[in-house]
């Protein structure tokens, strides 16, 4: 088997990575050619164009940022005309809605699409531990979990097409909520004077207590956001895909649209390219702290 890989960011690099140790052929697309260059030396096949990776293989792997990177890549005139017999795996977080339209446009143009979002960052990529959720037919998870086993050893098929973007939605409103309820906590700890260590033995001893609070701890106390696996403006990203979909479906998106808010001040902040937990800079900032030293003085 051959496949394209379409889109060596900061996940699909490593992904790819895992298909090339498994010893299977692939063709790789990136718009930004100089990403690929670990693939180049070596002498991995490179496309220039996307429709050429298209053309040469008879399944496509998408890891790209958002519906319109896949649209650009995946449905432009010359991709479209390649369409035909192949199975596109759309591996990038979106919301079921643009997976669905994505997926008739595929099929429209004679190709077989189904959806595979994954949780999981950049060291489960490279470990092959993402969990990755499958939206597709019984029969097209069968024929096709072999290959997302490079992946992540237990892939699930969630539903139809939209059912895995739905729940990899509902996961990531999760990350964004609570590293935001728990920068706020942290924060006012901190404000308080109160040392963080007992506040942590008390919580991490707690009902409340979620993994990912010791995975961000250190980072927002020494506020370092370098070396990012999840930058913060595709936490923002993904939270604004979530708010468009719950709220066409009924919910009360009033304290989501709160931590959208503190995304949103941290990208002003020109922490975009961040790691996510630079969300701590927005809720905590140091220009206020700044001032109250200053103010006490
Ligand atoms: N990072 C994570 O921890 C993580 C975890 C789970 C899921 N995801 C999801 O996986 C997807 C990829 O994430 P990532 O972290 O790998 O992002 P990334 O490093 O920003 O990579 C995004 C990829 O999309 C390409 N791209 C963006 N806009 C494009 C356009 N208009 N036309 C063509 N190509 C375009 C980029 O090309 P260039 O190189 O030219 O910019 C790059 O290959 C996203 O949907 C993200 O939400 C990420």
């Amino acid at each position: 088997m051959k496949v394209a890989f379409l889109g060596t960011g900061l996940m699909g690099l490593p992904m790819a990575q895992r298909l090339l140790d498994a010893n299977i052929e692939i063709i790789a697309y990136n718009r930004t050619p100089e990403k690929l260059a670990p693939f180049r030396t070596a002498g991995v096949e490179i496309a220039e164009h996307p429709h050429k990776a298209i053309a040469a293989c008879d399944c496509v792997i998408l890891m790209l940022t958002n519906a319109a990177a896949i649209r650009s890549v995946l449905l432009s005139e010359s991709s479209r005309q390649q369409l035909a017999g192949r199975t596109i795996i759309q591996m990038g977080t979106i919301t079921p809605t643009e997976s669905k339209a994505i997926a008739e446009e595929v099929i429209a143009a004679g190709g077989d699409y189904l959806e595979a979002p994954v949780l999981g960052s950049i060291p489960e990529a490279e470990a092959g531990k993402l969990i990755v959720m499958v939206g597709g037919t019984p029969e097209q998870f069968e024929r096709w979990s072999e290959l997302l086993q490079h992946f992540g050893a237990e892939p699930l098929l969630i539903g139809s097409v939209g059912a895995a973007a739905a729940v990899k939605l509902a996961l990531n409103q999760l990350i964004a909520s609570l590293s935001t309820a728990f920068a706020l906590s942290l924060g006012f700890v901190q404000r308080q004077g109160i040392d963080v260590e007992s506040f942590m033995q008390i919580l991490r001893n707690s009902a409340l207590y979620a993994p990912t609070f010791d995975k961000k701890l250190q980072r927002m106390r020494d506020r370092n956001y370098s070396n990012p696996n999840f930058p913060t403006k595709h936490l923002l990203k993904d939270t604004e895909l979530f708010i468009t979909e719950a709220q066409s479906a009924g919910l009360n998106i009033s304290s989501i649209e709160g931590v959208r808010n503190i995304l949103e001040v941290a990208v002003q902040r020109g922490l975009a390219e961040a790691d996510y937990s630079s969300l701590f800079s927005s809720v905590n900032p140091e220009v206020l702290e700044n001032y109250q030293i200053n103010s006490a003085e």
